[in-house]
């Protein structure tokens, strides 16, 4: 397969996190003959810096002609402590996701069994958590009209969705959970919330389409209970753009690390993959970024384009790597493993996975790890 890759690393570690996952995609690209080919526009703080646009119109033109977009991260300290500044990376994101109409937000959220201990929760209840949390992203409250009374004494903000709108991630959330445990939960408000009865009602009507999967509804209010208590009994949730918000930054606690978290934003046309952290300026340049998130994001873009067993080797090669504990500090504080060393790793265990022996002896930071 031919894949013209647009690259947006942006700002902070977004650039070297993702040169991670362009390493590995190309490893990929070699070891299952597929031409991939990497163009790269600049996003962010840094895109103001050189031309006074978060999104120049140069950027927007290569996510709308590339096949897919590699999103780094963006953001950097000088625009966030200056609030009179008129003009901010954030919004070059915020951009991009509406030019592009990404309508679906998806988040796996995984414990692995290496890194049970990293999370804030009890070890028996994250163990065997595997979610994908299926977002709607460009509808609902962070979208509707806004008012404030002159006397700035009241406020509103409209949540409206139409049937179109619910059907189109709910279709993919189906779609997902066919290909997995086949349970999709709607995250919702019903008992209170009109547009919450009309989620209900497009994805009950739906459901007939896909009979291997069992529905069932939860309130957003037990969702969130659910997610700390017994997050195992989730395998898709599929919720609207607010609740979606809030619920997948809970679960993402599961995982051990932020460092850990892939996302994809899927509309009509356009795909862009991301890691869900930020650009952590305080690490920049230091090697210590997790590159984890922004590989697994690469997978979701494999998938995207159907090369599941291509996902499936790049994701095997990252849980190796955490069995091993070949993981930057935030996971392993005393492994001395850099950025490149675990992207390295991954990199070296897709090469060279069918005539794989491992000797853990051999791993050492910034050689081939593999024999
Ligand atoms: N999608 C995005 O690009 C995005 C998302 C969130 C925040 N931001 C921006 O990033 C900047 C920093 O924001 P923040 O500090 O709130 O969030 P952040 O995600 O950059 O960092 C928060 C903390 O998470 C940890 N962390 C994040 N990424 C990591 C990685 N790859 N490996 C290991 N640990 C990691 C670190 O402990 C860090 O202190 C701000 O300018 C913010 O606006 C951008």
């Amino acid at each position: 397969m031919n894949l013209h890759i647009g690259v947006l690393s942006g700002d902070g570690i977004g650039p070297e996190v993702t040169n991670q996952s362009i390493k590995i995609l190309t490893a990929i690209a070699d070891k299952y003959q597929h031409t991939f080919t990497f163009q790269h526009e600049l996003v962010g703080a840094i895109a103001i810096d050189e031309t006074g646009n978060p999104l120049p119109q140069k950027t927007l033109n290569l996510c709308l002609e590339a096949d897919a977009v590699l999103f780094g991260a963006i953001g950097n300290p000088k625009y966030d402590n200056n609030p009179a500044a008129k003009v901010r990376p954030e919004q070059g994101l915020l951009a991009l996701r509406k030019a592009l109409g990404l309508f679906a937000n998806i988040r796996p959220v995984k414990a692995y069994d290496t890194l049970l201990d990293k999370s804030p929760l009890k070890k028996h209840i994250i163990q065997d958590t595997d979610i994908v949390i299926y977002r709607e992203l460009t509808g609902g409250i962070y979208f509707g009209e806004k008012t404030l009374s002159e006397d700035g004494t009241a406020a509103s903000d409209l949540c409206s969705y139409s049937k179109t709108e619910i059907e189109r991630v709910a279709h993919l959330a189906f779609k997902a959970a066919q290909s997995r445990r086949k349970k999709l939960t709607l995250v919702d408000k019903a008992n209170v919330l009109e547009t919450s009865r009309l989620w209900r009602k497009v994805v009950t009507a739906m459901a007939s389409q896909y009979p291997d999967v069992e529905l069932d509804f939860l309130f957003v209010d037990n969702a969130a209970m659910q997610m700390v208590l017994n997050p195992s009994q989730f395998d898709v949730i599929l919720t609207e753009n607010m609740f979606g918000d809030i619920i997948s930054d809970e679960a993402s606690v599961i995982g051990g690390s932020i460092g850990l978290l892939a996302s994809a934003s899927i509309g009509e046309k356009y795909a862009l993959f991301e890691p869900i952290h930020g650009s952590y300026p305080q690490a920049t340049g230091k090697g210590i970024a997790n590159p984890i998130a922004s590989i697994l994001s690469a997978a979701m873009l494999l998938d995207h384009f159907g090369l599941l067993e291509e996902a499936e080797t790049v994701r095997d090669a990252v849980e190796r790597a955490i069995d091993l504990e070949i993981c930057t500090p935030d996971l392993n504080a005393h492994g001395g493993y850099s950025t490149e060393n675990v992207g390295t790793f991954i990199e070296d265990f897709i090469e060279n996975v069918d005539a794989l022996h491992i000797n853990t002896g051999n791993i050492k930071v910034g050689q081939s790890t593999i024999i």
